[in-house]
């Protein structure tokens, strides 16, 4: 699939001031970071790279909203608290976000006492002006970015900064977060290698990623993978157990599936988890597909089959060296973004450089595998089948 045009990109260089209005820094006193959506490893380090920048190169003063923008609605007023230095130290290595964060935290669509959702965010603008936050750093996933774009459109000045463990914003070569599930998704394949290998069983591994397949594929390519299926290619039953069969009549005794939540039979549709909405807040929950094909494989030819769904794993712990790094990057980078006043634009890492993209462009579209391009084609080559 091809990536969408992006327009201009401006590289992040602190002494660039043309493109932007070069009043806001003098302007700026206070500003704030929230941490929305699903979590993933590297918030933590984003944080303490905003809070020490903002702090030790500006001056400013910076408040953490908790749990996501839910926490500018509570009732006994906003749960907000200083960030300092001293009270991000540490924090660089832990996983989750020190801050929280929420799924239904969509100021344009809040649960009301009836259920149904309740536009709340002149609410939030006000709320942000009583706290006399002059800017805010706002780090989620593309519904995070979506509800920045509307808010932006109310006055408020915000800059992005992208995460998610699918790696599906167009925008970035890599989200924070991505490196580090990789991690867990590679060494829980190599680690089911050795026990399908001593009973002689095919063993299918979910991953997550919703609609991309970014985790599936290179996990399974670095995992040593036999099958790998993706959302983006739609695959049959039949071709599957007929690469399983040919592998087992080639000396193979056993196989690894990796399976991506969001993959889809060919001509059949995703299979939900639950209805229950999830960190994407308007779309179900993923999930569960791995039983449903380790039961098929086994009914069709016989094998001896066995199912594990990696789930939240992948989203927790530690963060990895890259994670870590890019999350300080892009903090550092999101903070001098808002000294030259470019507000409404996002932090992306694009080759070897940190630039900076408009949000409205960053959302256009999603970053899917493309099911003709070079890492598939590889896989190809070493003998992985995508069941197509
Ligand atoms: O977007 C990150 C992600 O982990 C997806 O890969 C997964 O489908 C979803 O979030 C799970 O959301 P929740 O934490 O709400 O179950």
């Amino acid at each position: 699939m091809p990536v969408p045009a992006l327009g201009p990109v401006v590289p992040i260089i602190p002494a660039v001031t043309g493109r932007y209005s070069t009043d806001v820094v003098e302007r700026i006193r206070r500003i704030a970071v929230s941490t929305g959506g699903g979590d993933c490893p590297g918030l933590n380090a984003v944080i303490r790279a905003v809070v020490k920048t903002a702090t030790n190169v500006y001056g400013w003063e910076v408040l953490g909203i908790e749990t996501g923008l839910d926490g500018l609605f509570g009732r006994g007023g906003a749960r907000v608290r200083p960030l300092t230095p001293a009270n991000v130290r540490g924090i660089l290595p832990q996983g989750g976000t020190i801050l929280g964060t929420s799924n239904r935290g969509n100021p344009f669509a809040m649960p009301g006492e009836d259920g149904r959702p309740v536009d709340r965010s002149q609410e939030l603008v006000d709320r942000l002006q009583e706290l006399e936050i002059d800017a805010m750093v706002s780090i989620g996933g593309d519904g995070s970015m979506r509800i920045a774009q509307q808010l932006m459109d109310l006055g408020v000045g915000i800059v992005g900064v992208p995460k998610t463990i699918d790696n599906d914003l167009a925008a970035t070569d890599v989200t924070f977060g991505y490196d580090s599930a990789l991690h867990v998704a590679t060494e829980a394949i190599d680690r089911l290698h050795s026990t399908a290998e001593s009973h002689h069983r095919v063993m299918v591994v979910e991953v997550m990623g919703r609609n991309a397949g970014w985790i599936a594929l290179e996990s399974g390519i670095a995992g040593g993978a036999d099958v790998i299926l993706l959302p983006e290619i739609p695959y049959s039953l039949d071709e599957v157990v007929n690469a399983l069969v040919r592998r087992a009549r080639g000396g193979g005794k056993f196989s690894i599936v990796v399976v991506s939540e969001g993959a889809k039979p060919r001509g059949g549709e995703q299979l939900y988890q639950t209805s229950e909405l999830g960190s994407h807040g308007s779309a179900p929950r993923l999930g569960g597909i791995c039983n449903s094909i380790a039961q098929q494989i086994s009914d069709t030819c016989g094998a001896e089959t066995r199912a594990t769904v990696l789930g939240h794993l992948q989203r927790g712990g530690s963060p990895s060296p890259f994670d870590r790094i890019l999350g300080t990057r892009f903090g550092a980078a999101a903070i001098h973004l808002i000294s030259r006043g470019g507000l409404g634009r996002m932090v992306a890492l694009r080759g070897t450089e940190i630039i900076d993209v408009s949000i409205a462009d960053a959302i256009a579209e999603p970053k899917l595998v493309n099911p003709d391009g070079e890492l598939v084609k590889t896989a190809m080559s070493v003998g992985v089948s995508f069941g197509a």
